[in-house]
């Protein structure tokens, strides 16, 4: 059985309808803990409160229901990170430790983490960051992803504990709305063209970013998992890439579906002092040549995809 931590969070939603459609409902537990599951989800197949912060309740879990991989996706985003560095730490460092003890304690074979591009800082080369390089970030969830790198590399080479992730860039979706990360402005601004025609956007226009449509990060989460551990070097710190744009760009790609819509600035100094310290964007040649990485969406097809499929939801 696969066990999903944080599946009532923006990813967990459509990973664990992703995964039940391919092994059977049945087969994949819906881990959560304060946020309510969505019916979809609680009713689909079987739910549990996992916490990540006891290690008693979590091995027990594992135990209980044979959970042979995990998809551990209960993370604190940046920016809410930064206004409660206590539950980050908790949640983000403590919380990954003992997900990656539990599972060596019982019978998992495989842990899958998400990275992010917060695990990079101001001393890291901006543009095509290099998979390997220098990784000094500024924000606590920053620090606590270079944690979740280095600790899963480590159970991997010192008990032999299959552990995989890759630095996640901004995920764009319109199933679940994310919380309080730096990228999700991109999110809100779909929200606010469709619902009002206008949005109020905390990141100046030139600011350049990663991102990435759900469905290629479910696809990279469930190829990097799938694929052949023989082929791999890296293990818990793969560069993904998919594509690049600006909150000025982004507001150009909306504007050709909703003439409009119209933006305005009011600029978070912590949001934008976080997004400034951040890759513009990656080489992720190392993701390419080991498991196949490849993402289906570009800046187009992501917009017309997410515009006409919000507007469905909102409308
Ligand atoms: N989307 C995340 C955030 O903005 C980055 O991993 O916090």
């Amino acid at each position: 059985m696969i066990l999903v931590t944080g599946s009532a969070g923006q990813i967990g939603t459509e990973l664990v309808v992703e995964l039940r459609n391919r092994h059977g409902p049945e087969n994949i537990l819906a881990g959560k803990h304060r946020t309510p599951l969505p019916d979809e989800i609680a009713s689909s197949g079987p739910s549990q409160i996992v916490d990540v912060s006891d290690p008693e309740q979590l091995k027990s879990t594992l135990l209980n229901y044979g959970i042979t991989k995990i998809f551990h996706l209960s993370s604190i985003l940046s920016a809410l990170a930064e206004s409660d560095i206590q539950r980050a730490h908790q949640v983000n460092i403590n919380g990954v430790f003992n997900v990656l003890n539990a599972a060596l304690e019982s019978n998992v074979e495989q842990v899958i983490i998400p990275s992010s591009i917060a695990a990079f800082g101001t001393d890291t080369p901006r543009e095509l960051t290099p998979n390997d390089t220098i990784q000094r970030p500024s924000t606590v969830y920053g620090i606590s992803k270079v944690f979740t790198e280095l600790m899963g590399n480590y159970f991997y080479s010192r008990f032999g504990l299959d552990v995989r992730g890759l630095r996640l860039p901004g995920v764009i979706s319109w199933k679940t709305e994310p919380t309080a990360g730096t990228t999700d402005y991109a999110v809100a601004m779909f929200y606010g063209a469709i619902v009002g025609d206008k949005y109020e956007c905390y990141l100046r226009p030139d600011t350049a970013l990663p991102m990435m449509y759900m469905p290629d990060a479910i696809k990279s989460l469930l190829d990097l998992s799938d694929a052949n551990i023989t082929n791999l070097v890296h293990h818990s710190d793969f560069n993904v890439h998919a594509m690049t744009f600006t909150p000025s760009e982004l507001e150009k790609a909306i504007k050709k579906i909703n003439p409009k819509f119209h933006i305005t600035y009011n600029i978070d100094p912590l949001r934008q002092s976080i997004a400034d310290s951040w890759p513009a964007s990656l080489d992720d040649s190392a993701a390419r040549k080991e498991w196949g990485w490849k993402p289906d969406f570009d800046m187009d097809s992501l917009v017309n995809d997410m515009y006409q499929n919000l507007e469905n939801k909102l409308i």
